[in-house]
């Protein structure tokens, strides 16, 4: 196994070997109001969406994890088989271990066996700096992605021995991807808050995954690998940053007036998650390492965590009587405990409640 197919097979084997999540899950702080007499019937509730031009049944999407490795292949078709029959987005995961052995394509194209409504392709930021933009819109293409993830995950490669700390060129290298594809730019667990989207959004972006803090840390995960390998030093820092980031709800609230559709990955672990994320201003959900030991068993033991999920944020839809997604974006919520304390913290003991209510 090569160096980049190694470590995909790593950082799968430990998150679901061990707990790599952040301590605690800020979806948890979300509240919403139930309406007794929810005055629509559950049957003519409506959970389309339309998202960068694709129309999903739901407003969901897995988001990017594998690729690169044997056993990837058989992920992503799992994955694939759950997208397809439920009409929800699908991203795959970085395309760095195609982008350097061709062999490794169709762990990768397996889900063109699939008719999935959006397809994401996935790439580090350090990546598309330099020659390698055309190869990269080639593989889309090849591969039919509608749309390129480009992936920030800093926190994790300043705690991964090998990790690529390479900035420079980046924005620009997004500017001249974006005239070609679509692009989102994602995170991968420690968020993006309004300042930063901007510049993307700038750079010519047509959505944010936000990427938050809550659920899988890639800090955690790279701290068990230096522990593995026996780098001390890096396993304290990352034990240390294993809590880093933005509270993903803060992310979304921040985010979601810039005029782009956002995603809201880190932490989604329910229907119910999915519904906070929409009411919070989130386009759709973003869910990853809760499916990911699902993926490694069957097709239908994912089918089936999906349709626990998606059952849900219906149930959701009509106990506080939303008839559409757009509506359960409008429904009042409550925030309490740790997620409070985050948006006085960051907003102003005055201003949050303000903030909130204002679309
Ligand atoms: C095993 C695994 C591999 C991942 N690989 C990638 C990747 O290659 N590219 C990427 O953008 N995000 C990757 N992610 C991050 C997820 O897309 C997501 O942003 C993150 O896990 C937070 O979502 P969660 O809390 O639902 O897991 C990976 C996640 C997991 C669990």
């Amino acid at each position: 196994m090569k160096k980049t197919e190694k470590r995909k097979y790593d950082h799968v084997r430990i998150c679901v070997e061990k707990n790599v999540r952040a301590e605690h899950n800020y979806w948890d702080d979300v509240h919403f109001i139930h309406q007794a007499l929810p005055e629509i019937d559950y049957d003519n509730i409506s959970t389309h969406v339309e998202i960068f031009g694709k129309k999903l049944s739901y407003p969901l999407v897995i988001s990017g994890m594998t690729g690169g490795y044997e056993e990837a292949k058989k992920i992503n078709e799992n994955l694939a088989i759950a997208a397809e029959r439920f009409k929800i987005g699908l991203g795959l995961g970085s395309m760095r271990p195609l982008l350097e052995d061709s062999n490794t394509l169709e762990t990768y194209s397996v889900v063109n066996d699939y008719n999935i409504p959006l397809l994401m392709g996935n790439i580090g930021a350090p990546q598309i700096v330099g020659e390698r933009i055309d190869d990269i819109i080639s593989l889309c293409r090849d591969l039919k992605m509608g749309v390129l993830a480009v992936h920030f995950n800093y926190a994790q490669e300043i705690v991964q021995l090998e990790g690529d700390r390479h900035v420079g060129g980046v924005l620009e290298a997004i500017s001249e991807l974006a005239g070609k594809i679509a692009v989102v730019a994602k995170e991968t667990g420690s968020g993006i808050v309004k300042d930063v989207a901007e510049k993307f959004v700038s750079a010519g972006v047509g959505g944010i995954d936000v990427g938050g803090m809550s659920g899988t840390s890639f800090t955690a995960v790279e701290y068990y690998r230096a522990h593995e390998n026996g780098d001390y030093v890096r396993a304290e820092i990352g034990k240390n940053l294993w809590n880093w980031g933005i509270p993903t709800p803060v992310c979304v609230i921040d985010c979601r007036d810039l005029g782009v559709p956002l995603i809201a990955t880190g932490g989604i672990r329910c229907g119910l998650d999915v519904a906070r994320a929409i009411s919070l201003g989130a386009a759709v959900g973003g869910v990853a390492g809760e499916l990911l030991k699902f993926a490694l068993k069957s097709a239908g033991a994912v089918i089936e965590k999906t349709l626990t999920i998606l059952t849900e944020l219906k149930a959701v839809m009509f106990l506080t009587s939303a008839k559409s997604v757009v509506e359960l974006g409008r429904k009042k919520v409550i925030i309490t405990g740790r997620l409070r304390e985050w948006l006085e913290g960051y907003y102003g003991k005055d201003l949050w409640e303000r903030v909130l209510r204002e679309r």
